[in-house]
């Protein structure tokens, strides 16, 4: 059995890092949300030690989540970080106060101890800069317990009791504004929990491959690919443990970028010999769009096509047993909600989720334990171009989003020219791993211009490019004025119809990534 790393999640925004950091010190690790948390399922999960995460609640109020007792007497070597500190000192039969003085961001922490989570770098006499986001404070310690790092507002900022394996942050380490934070992180998974590190994605792979085999026996594997990344990999992936078991359907709905459609037949079809079903439906998505301005409308029309022609395809092909998609752990990990209630929907991403019900099969989800840039590793692992490893996410609805108003094909075909000049711009500029998502959106706006001494009555298109870790929050990316002022004036002399070009600088929130 792998090494592994159970996260108790108490709400932070920033959980999913603390999983990254701990993967990325080679141990694998789950996030389960506190109130799905028992003894019994910390014994069958068999963790070598426990993260308690940072959360919204404070302790000093009834009803808020608490960490389970039982948890501090299995023997388990136990990180509490932020809330998760808290918890834990008041659960142990210490104190927690809130403190006049809020500390958010970047503060400074004294290392005034010692003990077995403070490495060379966390050296007793050091200063550590680090990121908090606290109102509460722990303010007296469990016996066994001894404070090791102070800040000006957590005068309890590190605390450890090194017998029971016990230790606490009031910071968070999971940051990148922690900057040694996960030096600290690895510190508790291997020299405390005892882990080895030996997570490593061509381990992974290996285990992935026969657990596919014995999971499809003799079945037939249908899978849907689009080209992005995610699906890409799944495809290699089955492809390797199963081979002709496993039929590809790419279904091209005509909104994809320029050239993509032939590189996805080429590179599956022609290169890796898997066989690949291309069903060219452009014309079937463009006539069901007509006259269609509203964006959730265009998600749904989209979606109800691509379902009807995958289901289509799995009926000639002659039915299969299997479904594989390309779910990864983000989407898999329950978000805890404090207030009850559902969150509000803000677009409806995921829109060939009906597929299993509609086709009735099972679902075979070989990358839903892992995160984007682990799933980009494993395709590398397999040997994918990095061309399509290093891909920045592309929406199923593709470009019919970024048309905001009617899709018509004069404009898609307009669209496609701007945004490969963009990426062509980008990646010439050896900039295209640094952002998240690039593109380009055409505006239903016409503006006047004048080119070689005429008047000129065209469209407007926008330029847009963010960085982001995870999508849910994102920051324009900060182009320089030369670039921008190269870029737009390749589009407006080599697109026709189009005489002006605008750059968006909206972070999310408050504006999303898509313009629609
Ligand atoms: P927003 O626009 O909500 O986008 O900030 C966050 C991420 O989700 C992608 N996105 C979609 N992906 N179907 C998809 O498969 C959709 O309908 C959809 N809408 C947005 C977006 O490209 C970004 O990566």
């Amino acid at each position: 059995m792998t090494d592994r790393i159970l996260i108790i999640d108490f709400g932070s925004q920033v959980t999913q890092l603390i999983a990254r950091r701990v993967r990325e010190s080679g141990v694998y690790s789950e996030i389960h949300p506190f109130n799905k948390v028992s003894s019994k399922s910390i014994k069958d999960f068999k963790p070598n030690g426990v993260i308690l995460s940072g959360g919204p609640a404070s302790v000093t109020e009834m009803d808020t989540p608490r960490a389970p007792d039982e948890l501090f007497n299995m023997g388990l070597p136990v990180l509490g970080i932020c809330y998760g500190q808290q918890t834990m000192i008041e659960r142990l039969g210490g104190k927690v106060e809130t403190n006049e003085k809020k500390e958010f961001g970047h503060s400074t922490v004294a290392i005034t101890g010692d003990c077995k989570l403070l490495d060379a770098t966390w050296r007793k006499g050091s200063q550590q800069q680090v990121w908090m986001s606290h109102g509460d404070r722990v303010t007296s310690l469990p016996s066994g317990f001894h404070v090791v790092g102070k800040s000006d507002a957590a005068p309890y900022a590190i605390v450890a009791d090194d017998d029971r394996k016990f230790y606490g942050v009031q910071f968070h380490p999971e940051v990148v504004h922690t900057p040694y934070g996960a030096e600290l992180i690895r510190t508790f998974t291997h020299a405390i929990a005892g882990c080895s590190g030996n997570w490593t994605m061509s381990a992974f792979k290996d285990q992935a491959i026969s657990k596919l085999r014995k999971e499809v026996g003799k079945s037939k594997v249908i899978c849907g690919l689009s080209g992005g990344v995610d699906s890409s990999v799944v495809a290699v992936l089955l492809h390797e443990a199963i081979g002709d078991q496993l039929t590809c359907v790419f279904v091209d709905t005509g909104l994809m970028r320029l050239g993509e459609p032939e590189q996805v037949v080429e590179l599956f079809r022609d290169h890796y010999k898997i066989p690949l079903i291309h069903n060219n439906a452009s014309e079937h998505f463009l006539e069901k769009l007509g006259g269609i301005t509203d964006p959730e409308q265009k998600r749904k029309i989209i979606g109800n096509a691509f379902i009807k022609i995958f289901e289509e395809e799995a009926k000639i092909l002659g039915g299969a047993d299997f479904l594989a998609q390309g779910t990864l752990y983000p989407d898999v990990i329950e978000s805890v909600s404090f207030d009850g209630g559902p969150s509000v929907t803000i677009k409806s991403h995921h829109n060939v989720g009906g597929l299993p019900e509609v086709m009735n099969v099972k679902l075979l989800e070989p990358l839903r334990e892992l995160f984007k840039d682990e799933v980009r590793e494993l395709g590398r692992e397999l040997g994918l171009p990095e061309h399509f490893v290093g891909r920045h996410p592309f929406p199923g609805p593709g470009l019919a989003i970024r048309i905001p108003g009617e899709i018509t094909p004069e404009k898609l075909n307009t669209l496609r020219e701007v945004d490969a000049i963009y990426l062509e711009e980008i990646r010439g500029a050896g900039l295209y791993n640094e952002i998240w998502q690039a593109f380009a959106i055409l505006l239903p706006v016409q503006t006047v211009g004048v080119m070689g001494d005429r008047r000129t009555y065209d469209y407007v298109c926008a330029l847009r490019a963010v960085t982001s870790t995870d999508g849910m929050t994102a920051d324009f990316f900060p182009f320089d004025m030369e670039f921008l002022g190269r870029t737009a004036n390749r589009i407006i002399n080599e697109v026709r119809g189009i005489n002006r070009v605008v750059y968006d600088i909206t972070s999310k929130p408050p504006g999303t990534i898509e313009w629609e």
